[in-house]
Order: C-alpha cells, then sequence, then structure tokens
C-alpha cells in the first residue's frame, strides 16, 4: 500500500484526483464539522468552493430543509444560517437537514478532489474509522491537508501521520512518500497532548483570538465518532 500526503491542495489540477483514493483533512474546523454534522443526523454536507456557488446551491433548493454553513476569516458568514464551529451543529439544528458548506480552505480542498474514485474526510474525531475503511479498501491513497493559505497547517499533518500510524499497526508492505514519513515523525513528536498543539499553531491561536476556544477542544478529541462520510454525486453522507 503506497500512502502520500499532499501537504495543500496549491498547484494540483482537479484531474490528479481522477481514479484515487484521498482522504481530505481539515482538523480546524472544517471536517470537524462536517462529522459532527453528520453524526448528529444532518441528511447531506454540500461542500462547495464558492460563497456564491453556496448561496446560488441552496437558493434551489427546499427552504426549510436547507442550512448555509461556513466562514469568512473563521467567521459565519452574513445571510447563512451557520458557522463552521462544529458545536452549532448539534442534532437538534441538523437533523434531516442538508447543509450546503463553504470553509476558506476546508471545502475548496474537498472540491479540489472531487474526481477522486473514493473520497471521505478525516479528523481526530474519526482517525481509527478511517484507517478501517482504508485498510478494507486495500488501495493506495492519498491524504490531502487542506491547510491554511495554500501554506502547511501542521494540526492537518498531525492527523495525517495518526492516520498512517493506525493504518501501519495493522497492515504490513506500507511505502510512504517523504511527505508521508515527515506527517508520522509530527505524529510522534506533536500527537501526544492534541489540545495542547492545536492551541499553539498558526490556526489555533487565531480561533482562540477570534473567541472560539471551545472549539480547539472540540477537536482535539480522538475516536469520539465512527462516521466515515462518502463523497458521491456532490454531497457528503454516511455510508
Ligand atoms: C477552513 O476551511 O479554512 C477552516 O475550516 C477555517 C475555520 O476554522 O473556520
Amino acid at each position: 500500500m503506497n500512502i502520500n500526503v499532499i501537504i495543500n491542495p496549491c498547484g494540483l489540477e482537479d484531474l490528479y484526483f481522477t481514479n484515487k483514493t484521498v482522504v481530505v483533512i481539515d482538523v480546524l474546523r472544517a471536517t470537524n464539522t462536517i462529522i459532527n454534522a453528520l453524526e448528529n443526523g444532518a441528511k447531506e454536507v454540500i461542500p462547495v468552493a464558492a460563497v456564491e456557488f453556496a448561496v446560488k446551491v441552496s437558493g434551489g433548493m427546499f427552504g426549510g430543509q436547507t442550512l448555509l454553513g461556513g466562514e469568512r476569516n473563521t467567521k459565519k458568514i452574513e445571510g447563512f444560517a451557520l458557522g463552521n464551529s462544529p458545536l452549532e451543529y448539534s442534532d437538534d439544528v441538523v437533523d434531516g437537514k442538508t447543509i450546503v458548506f463553504y470553509t476558506t480552505n476546508g471545502t475548496p480542498a474537498i472540491v479540489k478532489a472531487k474526481f477522486s474514485e473514493f473520497l471521505t474526510v478525516c479528523s481526530f474525531a474519526n482517525v481509527s474509522a478511517v484507517a478501517k475503511d482504508l485498510i478494507k479498501r486495500k488501495n493506495d491513497f492519498e491524504i490531502l491537508c487542506a491547510s491554511r493559505n495554500n501554506s502547511l497547517s501542521i494540526e492537518d499533518l498531525v492527523c495525517a501521520g495518526n492516520l498512517i500510524e493506525e493504518i501501519s499497526k495493522n497492515r504490513k508492505n506500507i511505502a510512504l512518500t517523504d511527505s508521508a514519513n515527515a506527517s508520522v515523525t509530527l505524529f510522534k513528536a506533536m500527537g501526544k497532548d492534541i489540545k495542547k498543539m492545536l492551541s499553539e499553531t498558526d490556526h489555533g491561536k487565531l480561533l482562540i483570538n477570534n473567541g472560539f476556544e471551545e472549539d480547539i477542544a472540540f477537536c482535539s478529541q480522538i475516536n469520539s465518532s465512527k462516521a466515515v462520510p462518502v463523497f458521491l454525486n456532490n454531497s457528503l453522507k454516511l455510508s
């Protein structure tokens, strides 16, 4: 099994992902929000790559059953029902609903990988569940880190390293690229206290400054979910 980690989506053509197995990670906070929304009964999450597109997509859907969610610069977008705090996506709010979801880095990364043969999303919350699923599939796969502003996000790489370690414990003959090896090294060095690690990253500090400290605690939960969302026909659903 060959595993590669893509540090950020910058410069990659959408067609690069054709026929691949891909896991998108955006620990702070998009993939945690998606997992929590689906766990709490959302019918589906439709990730979109632009705010204007989110408004267009939701405009064509039945009112009441569709919620617009997401952020710009970490804050809720004007006119949207929900922001990008996973805690907002409680069952009383999202049960049975379609969420049209835009975030600065996370949802564009998912949309970028839309031609994948199999596409899922991961955070520390569902790392074991995703690892089990990938072991069953036996395919080579790529981990696409959403990161921030086409740079590098430590939290996404540490989560990628955690996922690779989970798989390595249960499977022999794994070949890692340099970026996959570096992710495992980062996980071993920084993965002991996830909450502390998240608080000390650039994105973590920004979230704390903007009043989202509770989200750091939420996003540091490990294996709290068994969800493996599957991207099919432009939307993420539980399989
Ligand atoms: C993103 O997609 O850039 C993030 O999820 C931003 C955020 O933390 O709100």
